[in-house]
């Protein structure tokens, strides 16, 4: 003890075992329980990434990873699944979850809340709802002849342009939204290929299944086929026309509106009709034919009965309701009645003279032959609800890759254990300076502590006046490090037994 040692700034601790006997027991199932516990809140928590993916489904991408909802939302939030709305332009062109036809999205309005006033909007805020309360208002007819390319020519001297309009609703957190649609069918449209002529060309669908989409198929067949119908009449008239050296008409329209006061699609009163078509006499002399001086509102079957000029009513008539069935169908809109397509005995009434039915220079279909002797190869009638299909951008979780995720977890995973473990410590440590005043005496100052305790030097944690309080007493070889040593600490006066490891 006579020169003083060197001394570094840094220190390390002196450290004692912990005389419990419950300590070592604790510490490994505590660190067990809580390796366990931690790995899976850090699995949860930092097991994930959130990747960005194309989605046409989102709530079946959200519902993917509903797993996560059920963990704590303070664990998860950062790796919840989430996509955006799209945005459907007015002028765009879209197609439902049916794929059958494609519609030009027209315009988007809400109500105000308070006023009730229209307020519209440049875009449809579509989040996969589904349409609701779709009508049709009405389904105009454009036939033109000579106006048309030499190639729709070669099909049929007469084409016709059918443009239907519809009104839906969608329910969105913000309310109830209104769109209308403009749904656009032509059968020989000018980019069809000459090399088709005289097949069936299946235009203005995107798609078709004859047995899980029967209904649509129906529709399609029905379109096609009165549409070859109808063409084929005005060529018809122009014939008789020219057999009789009179001007033919050069194009026309014809508009059906629903009239709604009839139940039974079947009638020929069930649309209001109204027409223009246009006699071409040569050097800018024209005649109009309309239904000026004809009894309001007229109808298909007043045209019909008095043959008015061009007679195409009941072939129009029909292929304006097919248009209408196939519209409804294709907009899911399951409860709207009457509807061809879902009604046997109505789909029956009007397939039953297909295959008789005549046309220009194509086939019509893909039915060629009528329900009852076609019904057992298709699928059941049926409407079922339908979305626009468009896609979302969405951010699902991923698993991390192995290496990453075995790092990320082992990394958290000893912050934790460290943490967990000094509070052990702590608490044991604090626990024991009360039970046992003499706690924080190094093993050595209380193996000194025979005679002359010497005074612990300055970096010592024991303070003068701690061994002064509590002298200490040796009693065993102190070189025996394992072994159990005993000891008496003398406090004020009493001797009491010590065990320590
Ligand atoms: C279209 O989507 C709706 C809603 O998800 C679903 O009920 C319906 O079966 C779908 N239709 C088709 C043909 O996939
Ligand atoms: C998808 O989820 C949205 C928002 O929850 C809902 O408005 C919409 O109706 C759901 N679509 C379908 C097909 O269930
Ligand atoms: C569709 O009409 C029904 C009955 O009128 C109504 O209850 C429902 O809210 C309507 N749907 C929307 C989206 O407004
Ligand atoms: C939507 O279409 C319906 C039926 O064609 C029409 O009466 C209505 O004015 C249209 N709405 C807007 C905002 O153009
Ligand atoms: C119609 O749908 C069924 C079931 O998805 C499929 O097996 C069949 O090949 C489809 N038919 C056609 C012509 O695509
Ligand atoms: C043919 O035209 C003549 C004269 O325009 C008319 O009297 C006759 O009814 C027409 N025939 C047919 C079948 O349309
Ligand atoms: C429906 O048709 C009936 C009879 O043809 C007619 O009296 C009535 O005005 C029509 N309704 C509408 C809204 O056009
Ligand atoms: C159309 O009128 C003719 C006579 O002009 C008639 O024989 C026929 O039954 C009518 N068609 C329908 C569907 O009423
Ligand atoms: C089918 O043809 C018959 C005879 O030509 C006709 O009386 C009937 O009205 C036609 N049916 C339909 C739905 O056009
Ligand atoms: C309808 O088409 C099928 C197959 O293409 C053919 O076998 C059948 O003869 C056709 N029926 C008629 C009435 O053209
Ligand atoms: C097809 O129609 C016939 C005659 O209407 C009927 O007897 C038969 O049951 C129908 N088959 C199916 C599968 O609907």
């Amino acid at each position: 003890m006579s020169n003083r040692k060197y001394e570094s700034f840094f220190s390390y601790s002196v450290s004692r075992p912990f005389p419990f006997r419950w300590f070592t027991p604790g510490a490994i199932i505590g660190g067990i329980v809580s390796l366990a516990l931690f790995t899976f809140l850090n699995f949860a928590s930092s097991g994930y990434n959130l990747v960005v993916q194309i989605s046409s489904n989102p709530n079946a991408t959200l519902s993917e990873g509903n797993w996560l909802q059920r963990w704590p939302s303070f664990l998860t939030a950062k790796v919840q699944p989430t996509c955006e709305p799209a945005n459907l332009p007015v002028n765009s062109q879209i197609f439902t979850n049916q794929t059958a036809l494609t519609y030009m999205l027209t315009n988007v309005w809400q109500h105000h809340e308070a006023t009730g006033e229209q307020v519209a909007s440049p875009s449809l805020s579509y989040y996969n709802n589904v349409l609701e309360n779709c009508s049709v208002a009405s389904i105009e007819m454009n036939l033109e002849s000579m106006d048309r390319s030499a190639n729709q020519f070669a099909y049929s001297e007469w084409g016709a342009l059918l443009r239907s309009y519809a009104t839906c609703q969608i329910a969105t957190s913000s309310g109830v939204v209104f769109f209308n649609l403009t749904q656009t069918y032509e059968y020989v449209p000018s980019t069809v290929s000459y090399t088709d002529i005289g097949k069936f060309l299946g235009s203005g669908f995107l798609s078709r299944n004859q047995t899980t989409r029967a209904s649509l198929w129906w529709g399609e067949s029905l379109m096609s086929t009165y549409w070859g119908a109808v063409t084929w009449e005005m060529q018809q008239e122009r014939e008789n026309k020219t057999d009789n050296h009179e001007y033919g008409i050069r194009k026309g329209t014809v508009s059906f509106m629903l009239n709604g006061s009839f139940s039974d699609i079947k009638d020929l009163k069930y649309f209001n009709a109204d027409y223009r078509f246009i006699v071409d006499k040569g050097g800018s002399y024209y005649d109009v034919i309309s239904p000026g001086g004809l009894p309001m509102p007229v109808t298909a079957e007043f045209l019909n009965a008095t043959s008015e000029y061009p007679n195409i009513w009941t072939k129009a008539d029909t292929l304006a309701k097919s248009t209408y069935s196939t519209i409804l169908t294709d907009l899911g809109q399951t409860t709207a009645t009457p509807n061809i397509l879902s009604d046997a005995t109505l789909l029956t009434y009007f397939t039953s003279n297909i295959s008789q039915i005549e046309m220009a220079n194509f086939k019509a279909g893909p039915a060629n032959e009528s329900f009852d002797d076609l019904n057992a190869t298709t699928g059941p009638l049926r409407v079922t609800p339908s979305v626009i299909s468009t896609t979302y951008l969405c951010q699902v979780p991923e698993l991390k890759s192995a290496g990453n995720l075995i790092l990320a977890i082992i990394v958290a995973d000893l912050v934790l254990m460290q943490g967990v473990w000094q509070l052990y410590k702590i608490s044991a440590e604090w626990y024991l300076t009360r039970r046992q005043p003499t706690a924080n005496y190094c093993q050595g100052c209380m193996i000194m502590s025979g005679g002359e305790l010497s005074a612990p030097s300055e970096s010592s944690a024991t303070t003068e006046g701690d061994t002064e309080n509590y002298p200490l007493v040796e009693v065993s070889n102190p070189s025996t490090r394992d072994s159990t040593v005993s000891m008496h600490a003398v406090e004020e006066g009493h001797p009491r037994e010590i065990q320590s490891r």
